[in-house]
């Protein structure tokens, strides 16, 4: 436990209590009963963007969560001016300093749980389960952060040299940090992104996705609340279109951290690449095409289990979720049916039910994608099980389907379908080979009883975070840490021991005295 003695992951709360459970329902009766608002808070006050839009919920079109409006070109050069001008104070109160503040956004996240959650499962669709898990994420990156903070941006690390000068290696802030977050962990993500650029002595303008701006508004009030000045954190909401790409393009940036789709990562790329000014760095977390590999000694049952959480848990929306599943010829039909009938015990309804276990998707693009890959399936491929989809909202009835291969799929499909590729142990080399040959590297999964298939299967398909018998979501901070390569993602994970030097420069300094 080198980077955290002492450190606690976030215990959340416990659905399997009465009490708790009730203390989120009664959250989500007061939500409900009074719609939020987020727009542009630069400095610590909200200013008047565009027009106020509603922010609907995808449980249900006739639920409006709030209003947003849309952050204004005057109020992005004022955010970055005082972020600039803030900023140079913040990095030099060094790192136990900041950590401080870090540790007290902890706390003020534990402490709104139930409302956080209650938003969550409005704006985003979230299940209560998953509400809980990612507020534990958001504060477990704010009390990680602190750590490193404390550990790394101390006292410079003094290196041998000649006799007489004093050679130290030192890492401070960036300078000003644009953060850009998706809608699918619109507070962790969030919050993450923002606790790591602040930890490392940056000041930070954060754009959140278009779907989820409400919990990113509680989240900035949070952190000014915890004591940090205002100018260091600003909330520019908005289309990525408009606002991510000006801010992308702005000459007063010194980083950007971005999680979201690839294509998305390309094009703030080729902004960031037409930009005068400081070269500065890309912190890219994007899509996957996630595989998992399971050969005759698998334990039936717990691959059926685990199969099932990993592709449908989250409504299939996160990166990390199973999209590819390798079954051995031999034994695929067997695991095909127990799927079928794990499918079959699935609750796809209002997430903010306790029973419920699949949610809606985000919105209707996203369940048009998914009905338009499934009419492809129907007609290219074979379609397993798919279970009702409910009337109301965005929702998407969960889909187990068959392909012949993994170059079947010409992207990442973001939503509760599962693909099954059978698959003749002798052709392992090949078939693996074929996926890895798409060159994402996010998630991948193994189900065997033999080290040596584990280890063929982990060398054959380079990714970022590999599960071995076991679910292959749900990455804990400080355990395992986040993140992929190739069309996945840059790198540093979140979440790791090494996740703020990139936010950072290293500054030598020698000295005669
Ligand atoms: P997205 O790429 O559509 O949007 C992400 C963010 O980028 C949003 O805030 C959006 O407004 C902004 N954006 C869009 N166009 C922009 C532009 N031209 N310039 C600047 N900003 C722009 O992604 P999404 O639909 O919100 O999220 C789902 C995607 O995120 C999936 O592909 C998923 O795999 C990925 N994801 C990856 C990770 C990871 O850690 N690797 C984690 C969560 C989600
Ligand atoms: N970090 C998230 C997971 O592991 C995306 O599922």
């Amino acid at each position: 436990d080198v980077y955290g003695e002492g450190r606690r992951n976030s215990a959340g709360l416990d659905l399997s209590t009465r009490a708790d459970r009730f203390r989120l329902s009664a959250a989500v009766t007061v939500l409900d009963a009074a719609p939020l608002q987020s727009g542009p808070l630069v400095g610590g006050k909200m200013e008047a963007g565009g027009p106020p839009l509603p922010v609907v919920s995808p449980v249900d079109a006739g639920r409006v969560v709030g209003a947003v409006s849309e952050a204004q070109l005057p109020q992005i050069d004022k955010a970055f001016k005082l972020a600039r001008a803030a900023q140079g104070a913040w990095d030099q109160a060094g790192g136990p300093a900041r950590a401080k503040v870090l540790r007290a956004m902890g706390d003020a996240l534990e402490a709104n749980i139930e409302r956080l959650i209650a938003i969550l499962s409005r704006e985003a669709g979230k299940t209560l389960a998953d509400g809980i898990a990612e507020v534990r994420e958001a504060v477990d990156f704010c009390r990680y952060y602190a750590v490193l903070a404390e550990k790394q941006f101390g006292e410079p690390e003094v290196l041998k040299g000649p006799v007489g000068e004093t050679n130290t290696l030192g890492l401070a802030g960036r300078g000003v940090f644009v953060c850009i977050s998706p809608w699918n962990f619109p507070l962790a993500i969030f919050t993450g992104q923002i606790a790591a650029a602040l930890a490392a002595g940056n000041a930070v303008i954060a754009k959140p996705a278009e779907q989820t701006p409400i919990i990113a508004y509680e989240a900035v009030k949070l952190y000014h609340a915890a004591g940090l000045d205002p100018r260091l954190l600003a909330l520019l909401p908005g289309r990525g279109e408009t606002v991510g790409a000006a801010l992308t393009a702005h000459e007063g940036l010194d980083g950007v951290a971005f999680t979201g789709g690839t294509d998305t990562a390309w094009r703030i790329n080729q902004t960031l690449a037409q930009r005068q000014g400081p070269i500065v760095p890309f912190i890219a977390e994007t899509g996957g095409l996630n595989g998992m590999f399971v050969d005759t000694t698998a334990q039936r049952e717990q691959v059926i289990d685990d199969v099932i959480v990993s592709a449908f848990g989250s409504a299939g929306q996160r990166c990390s979720a199973l999209r590819l599943l390798f079954l051995p010829t031999d034994t695929a039909d067997h695991i095909i049916e127990g799927l079928k009938g794990a499918m079959d015990a699935l609750v796809v309804a209002d997430p903010a039910n306790a029973s419920t276990d699949v949610g809606p998707v985000i919105d209707a693009d996203a369940r048009d994608a998914l009905e338009k890959h499934l009419a492809r399936l129907k007609h290219e491929a074979k379609v397993l099980h798919a279970l009702e989809t409910p009337a109301g909202g965005t929702f998407f009835g969960p889909v187990l389907a068959e392909i012949p291969a993994a170059d079947f799929l010409e992207r990442e499909v973001f939503g509760p379908i599962l693909h099954v590729v059978r698959y003749k142990p002798e052709d392992l080399e090949q078939v693996a080979g074929a996926l890895a040959a798409r060159r994402y590297g996010l998630t991948l999964g193994v189900h065997s009883r033999i080290q040596a298939f584990a280890d063929d299967v982990v060398r054959l398909v380079p990714a970022g975070n590999a599960y071995v018998n076991r679910t292959m979501t749900g990455a804990v901070v400080g355990v395992q840490p986040f993140g992929g390569e190739g069309l996945s993602g840059t790198g540093p994970k979140a979440g790791g021991p090494h996740a703020l030097l990139r936010f950072a420069v290293e500054r030598a300094l020698s000295v005669n005295i």
